[in-house]
């Protein structure tokens, strides 16, 4: 399989058409991105790690039953993926609080909820992703009630599967966002990616930030936080 026509270049990924129209093949770029693309930095080496922990954590929720958009790691910043039409909705699960939640309802960064809260965003970059609830959603049709059945049961398998995995790890993990999509068969498939670009992850004794957080509020090196996340999960910090 071959990478062919550039179709579209987002933010931190440039995605290509191959021979195949069911793959799609993504390439991680060395970009970090934030607050809806307010605040922009070149970050060499982010590509590759961005595209070595997604394709980790992909091939584990597979494995552990989730459909996924996954294929197959290409190379060390490239994968393949199945082409789906994406549902214009960002699916945050959170374990503790943090972000957002902090800022709207006073609870301190940290505080762990008694379970997990589910969460809707509606994608619109013009609007800044605004939170939407589940009369929202179906009123405007941008799911159905089924559908968001579907993504809310499948959000929080992703969560039951994780949270163990990197406690194991020795990493706490706060919060994450998801992204769906349907296939040419209408299947419904966790698509986009899982990093920490779109989760929060925290050191289990010091609570150090090893996710895109470091980024956002200017912690340190980025890098420094992406490679120890690749090295607790096993992965080789150098190819
Ligand atoms: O900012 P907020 O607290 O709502 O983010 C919740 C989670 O969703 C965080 O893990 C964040 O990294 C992720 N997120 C994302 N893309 C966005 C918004 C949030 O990956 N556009």
């Amino acid at each position: 399989m071959e990478k062919q026509v550039l179709l579209y270049e987002g933010k931190a990924k440039k995605i290509y058409s191959t021979e195949d129209p069911r793959v799609v093949w993504i390439q991680y770029k060395d970009a970090a991105t934030a607050f809806n693309g307010e605040k922009k930095a070149d970050i060499k080496g982010k590509g590759r790690l961005n595209n070595e922990i997604s394709s980790l954590l992909f091939s584990l929720l597979e494995e552990r039953g989730i459909p996924t958009h996954f294929l197959e790691k290409k190379s060390a910043t490239e994968q393949t993926v199945q082409h789906v039409t994406i549902i214009p909705l960002e699916v945050v699960v959170r374990n503790v609080v943090a972000g957002s939640l902090a800022k709207r309802t006073g609870f301190e960064e940290g505080h762990e909820l008694s379970r997990p809260i589910v969460e809707f965003y509606y994608k619109n970059d013009a609007l800044g992703d605004p939170l939407f609830n589940e009369d929202h959603i179906e009123a405007m049709k941008l799911a159905k009630e089924q559908e968001l059945l579907e993504m809310r049961a499948l959000a929080l398998m992703v969560n039951s599967v994780l949270l163990p995995y990197f406690a194991e790890k020795k990493v706490r993990l706060i919060d994450f966002k998801l992204e769906f999509g349907r296939n040419e068969e209408g299947a419904l498939l966790l698509a986009d990616e899982v990093s920490p670009d779109t989760c929060r992850l925290w050191d289990e004794q010091t609570n150090e930030k090893l996710d895109k957080d470091v980024f956002r509020r200017d912690l340190g090196e980025l890098t420094d936080a992406y490679e120890t996340i690749l090295t607790r999960l096993g992965g080789a910090l150098h190819v």
